[in-house]
This record gives structure tokens, sequence and C-alpha cells, in this order.
């Protein structure tokens, strides 16, 4: 149907009829989850030079971060941890009294509303830096898929244990989302969700959380359990097999390049979807504008609609905290 006086402009033309006319809603701080590093032995809390105005915390100062951001308005919070030991097999990262399972459980006890995510990863406790257990072979090296699972399995019933309300397993291991569903259920740990990075690629973007998180890998890279960034069919895959698997809310990262990604799968398999926004979106953004080349409120609010109008419904953001005080400001 053609309507050839039609006036597109009238349903644009100030600020009222454009916002009765939204298909996006608008964003809220509900909609963000904020990423939080907490490192263990710090005295004071740290700038990461890559990252400005985000720091590593030590666990005291983590869980005032986490009242902070809770008097914001935002709901959820993600928690990346960096020990003091690191070895082969990552066993800080499964240990009762880690610095994760430490923090949980303060942030829990102080703010039980507040919904606590730990990230489930084994690159920020390995001394090698990579996501898994290593294996060597002829070529060079293996990360070994099944020895990994039972670790990741450990490492979620531990943050579990101490009242994370969601693990979010991030290795890009086959079958990790099963195995850690199968451990919770087997101790008793139903209630605890699983945020699973389900189409995690190889990404370049990731640099400055590898700053953040003294992860980077010591040899090689994650190319071969990572995704391939050319393609697209296989995130719809890793999706649908985390959703099999027992995840409660699947997620695309990273986000700014990946919106076809975060379209696709929503479009597709419409279940509850996170996206991303990571440390190298982040780091272009706020050095651009500290430059003054670039509005940044403007910047960073066109950029998350951009991911509610793909089909998000959780952002992961470091700029969560900043964001819900620029909403508070506006209204
Ligand atoms: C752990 C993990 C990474 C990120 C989140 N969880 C790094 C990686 O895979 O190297 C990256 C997040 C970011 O860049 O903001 N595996």
């Amino acid at each position: 149907m053609i309507f050839p006086n039609l006036r597109m402009r009238e349903r644009r033309k100030d600020e009222e009829v454009r916002r009765q006319l939204r298909q996006t809603a608008a964003l809220t701080q509900r909609d963000l989850i904020m990423p939080i590093f907490v490192k263990e032995g710090l005295s004071a809390k740290s700038e990461i030079k890559s990252m400005p105005g985000i720091y590593q915390f030590s666990a005291r100062e983590a869980v005032g971060e986490a009242q902070r951001l809770y008097d914001t308005g935002i709901p959820y919070l993600i928690l990346f941890g960096v020990p003091k030991h690191k070895d082969e097999t990552a066993s800080s990262a499964y240990d009762e009294r880690g610095i994760i399972q430490e923090v949980i459980r303060s942030i829990k006890q102080k703010l039980p509303q507040l919904v606590v995510i730990a990230d489930v990863c084994m690159c920020e406790y390995t001394s090698h830096g990579h996501c898994g257990i290593i294996k060597k072979t002829k070529e060079g090296f293996q990360v070994d898929n099944d020895q990994t699972l039972e670790i990741l399995a450990k490492i979620a019933l531990s943050y579990g244990n101490a009242g994370a309300d969601y693990v979010a397993p991030s290795a890009m291991m086959d079958g990790q989302v099963k195995v850690i569903k199968e451990a919770l259920m087997k101790n008793n740990l139903a209630k605890v969700k699983i945020m699973a990075y389900s189409a995690k690629y190889a990404s370049s973007f990731y640099g400055p959380f590898r700053e953040a998180a003294e992860s980077s890998p010591r040899f090689g890279d994650r190319a071969a359990y990572q995704m391939d960034y050319y393609n697209s069919d296989e995130a719809i895959l890793e999706a649908k097999l985390d959703i099999q698997e027992g995840a409660d809310i699947i997620m695309v990262k990273p986000a700014l390049a990946y919106q076809d990604i975060i379209y696709r799968i929503k479009d597709e398999l419409n279940f509850p979807l996170a996206c991303y926004s990571v440390s190298g979106e982040y780091a272009m953004i706020k050095l651009a504008a500290a430059k003054n080349l670039l509005d940044e409120k403007k910047i960073v609010l066109e950029i998350l609609t951009g991911f509610k109008r793909s089909g998000a419904d959780f952002i992961i953001t470091y700029y969560a905290a900043e964001v819900a005080k620029w909403l508070k400001e506006t209204r």
C-alpha cells in the first residue's frame, strides 16, 4: 500500500509525539548489570589504566561499591576475582575462603536483595592464563574440555554455596552449562540460576579486561575455544545448546560489533537474553570522551538503547553506574 502524501515527519515532529510512537522501551536502571573487579590482598582501590573510572577493589571496598550501586537502583552486579595465588588448576577459584566467595557472602549479608552474579572461569586463576586445563600435544598445547568441566562445576558450586544468585560460565567449554546445572541440582542449590556466556567470540575487544583481571594468556590465544567472528549460525546453535542444558539467561559477547547476533538470537529463540558490552567498547568511548571528541552521555545512551532495540533484555556494561546517575538527572 502506498500513501503518496504520507507525512512521515508528523510522527517525529516534537518530543511528545516521538515519545508516543517509540517502539523500544526507555532504558532504565533495571536493564543494567555492573561488573566489579575484586583483588585479593589489595589495600586500596587501583584504577585500571586502559579503563579510566573502573577499579580493582579490595574485598571491603567491593562491598561498599555494591552498596553504592544498589542505591542507584541497579539490581545486578557481576563479580570477577583476581587471586593472590595462581596455579595450573585454578585452585584459588574453588577455595571456600577465596576472594569471590568472601565477597559474595559479605554482599549478600548486607544487601540480600542485590542480585549477585559470579563469573565462572579459570583464566584469572591459572598461572598460564587460559580458561581451562592445559595439555601438551605434538603441535603445542590444548585446553582439555572434559577435565576443565570438572573444575568449572566445582567453582560454580562453591560460588553457589557462598550465596551467589547466578553463576555465569564464560570458559566456552562444551557442556559447561550441563555439568554446572547438574552439580547445583545434586547439591540442593536449584535456586542458583545460570547466566550462560553462550555466544562468546574470540575478540580483540577484551584487551583492557585482561589488564583488569590479570588474565592474559601467557602463550597462544583463545581461538580454539571462543567463537570465530565470521560465524553467526554457530551462535544460534551455541545458544540453543545452553538452553537445553539448563541456562536461565543466555548471552552474546561482545555487543557493539555483534548486534546482528543479538537480534538473531532473540528473534529465533525468544529467551531471556543479555549482551556484554565489553572492556574495549568502554575504553573506546571513555578515551574519546576524555579528549572531548564526542558527547559521552548521548553516545552511551544511544548505544545502550541500540542493544535493547536489537533484543537484549540485560546489558552488562562498565557504564552501568554512570548511566544510572544520568538517568536520575534526566527524570
Ligand atoms: C573470562 C572473561 C573475559 C571477559 C569476561 N569474562 C575475558 C576473556 O575471555 O579473555 C571479557 C570482558 C571484557 O572484555 O569486558 N574468560
